[in-house]
């Protein structure tokens, strides 16, 4: 695996598989099995993807832990060899701003210092009572509500739409506008041609609002932003697209998560029956901890090209390949998570890497457990007799989309 020669000759087997893999009907939860069969013999293998490029593909969670934390793993999409998710990526790379996604090392900080402030601790634990009073608003009216109930739309999307629209500091009469753009891509059905217009939509009014801003700044994420573009630190649009990446990336990933997770708890009654008896935010956190690793909503691979000889997962990557860090089988890695299969929320085995690790890990994290660590306990208490209203295997589970999740979960109580 060292030898260069050999690379090339696996580059060129039609025996490398391709990614993304595709996931066998019935396992709703488990990562795609051959992504597990290589991590019973290996950390990474070869996979072929969409252009016939051939990245690494690394599941196990050693591996990916320490290509994470290490830096000669970059996350520049403009370097050749870079694996791109697909050609509309590969296409636009040099006509979208950098930014936090982008960038290493110094640029890195640089922007993800601009995003920090809302999602330290204490902001974030500021934000526990309006997410609160957000669940128990959309609690109460699903319990008032006609029967089966899609929690879906009910409660998984709008409460992390509602707490990132007041953590952006888009205004209350705006919010509906800003969930419809922002679901405008995401939809089961949505055209490329959707997903462009949604986002050059919300692109428009995030200018306008960063503009508005500057006059009136408010304690908010795009006040601290249109701040650092009246001092010059960044352009209008720079700011507009670290606004629109933090909506993207924390808003169809937390409903995707918590939509996710109440399947698998209302699969799993036993467990269900702990989480709904507990009142330790301990116990709760940890439960949560084992959600996010057990239905492990991010699988299209987080994406990284090598800078430098990478010694890693008892091989080499070398300079210029590219890598693909698939966090699902990681965290359902059996050298890690004995019986990973197995849900199981006083499990301690961990940290999952859920989030991703090292400089990247994700910002929004703690947001994310502490809407979790409230939605989950609120709905279960709210509901004792809550059931799904079709099969399991029946529900229409988010195979196609960018983070795993589903368009729709119909319960009855
Ligand atoms: C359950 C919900 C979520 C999951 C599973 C998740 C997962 C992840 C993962 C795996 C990464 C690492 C990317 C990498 O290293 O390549 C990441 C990064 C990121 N996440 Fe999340 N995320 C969630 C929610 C959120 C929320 C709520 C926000 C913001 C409100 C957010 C904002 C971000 C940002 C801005 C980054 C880029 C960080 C960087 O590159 O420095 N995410 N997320």
């Amino acid at each position: 695996m060292s030898d260069a020669s050999i690379d090339v000759s696996i580059a060129e087997s039609s025996d490398v598989p391709e990614f993304p893999m595709t996931r066998a009907a019935g396992i709703p939860f488990a990562p795609p099995p051959d992504s597990l069969e290589i991590n019973e013999s290996a950390q990474m293998a070869r996979v072929r993807i969409w252009d016939g490029s051939t990245p690494w593909l690394v599941t196990g969670y050693e591996a990916i832990r320490a290509l994470f934390a290490d830096g000669r793993a970059s996350v520049d999409d403009r370097k050749p060899g870079y694996p791109h998710w697909n050609e509309g990526m590969k296409s636009t790379v040099h006509r979208r701003p950098r930014s936090v996604f982008t960038s290493d090392a110094e640029e890195h900080t640089f922007y993800r210092r601009m995003l920090s402030k809302p999602f330290t601790f204490r902001r974030v634990e500021g934000l526990r009572a309006a997410v609160q009073k957000i669940t128990d608003d959309h609690v109460t009216a699903i319990l008032a509500g006609p029967q089966p109930a899609d929690l879906v739309s009910a409660l998984a999307l709008p409460v992390p739409s509602l707490v990132i629209s007041h953590l952006l500091g888009v205004p209350y009469e705006d919010a509906e506008f800003f969930q419809e753009q922002s679901n405008m891509g995401m939809g089961r059905y949505a055209t490329a041609e959707d997903a462009a217009k949604g986002a050059g939509t919300l692109a428009k009014y995030l200018i306008d609002l960063l503009e508005k801003k500057m006059d009136e700044p408010a304690e908010d994420l795009v006040s601290d932003l249109a701040e650092r573009v009246k001092d010059e630190e960044i352009s209008l649009r720079e700011a507009a697209q670290l606004a629109t990446g933090v909506l993207i990336a924390g808003h169809e990933t937390t409903a995707g998560q918590i939509a996710v997770s109440i399947a698998a708890l209302l699969d799993n009654p036993d467990q269900l029956a702990m989480l709904r008896g507990a009142e330790d935010p301990k116990v709760i956190a940890v439960a949560v901890e084992e959600l996010l690793r057990y239905c492990s909503i991010i699988q299209t691979g987080q994406r990284r090209i090598a800078t430098e000889d990478i010694e890693v997962g008892g091989g080499i990557i070398r300079a210029g390949e590219g890598i693909i860090l698939d966090v699902a089988p990681a965290n359902w890695d059996s050298r890690q998570f004995p019986h990973p299969d197995r849900l199981k929320l006083d499990r301690e085995d961990g940290p999952n890497v859920a989030f991703g690790y090292g400089r990247h890990s994700c910002v929004g994290q703690q947001l994310a457990r502490m809407e979790l660590q409230i939605v989950l306990p609120t709905l279960f208490r709210g509901f004792p007799t809550l059931q799904l209203a079709v099969p399991l295997d029946e529900l229409p589970f988010k195979h196609d989309a960018l983070s795993y999740g589903l368009y729709e979960l119909p319960v009855t109580w």
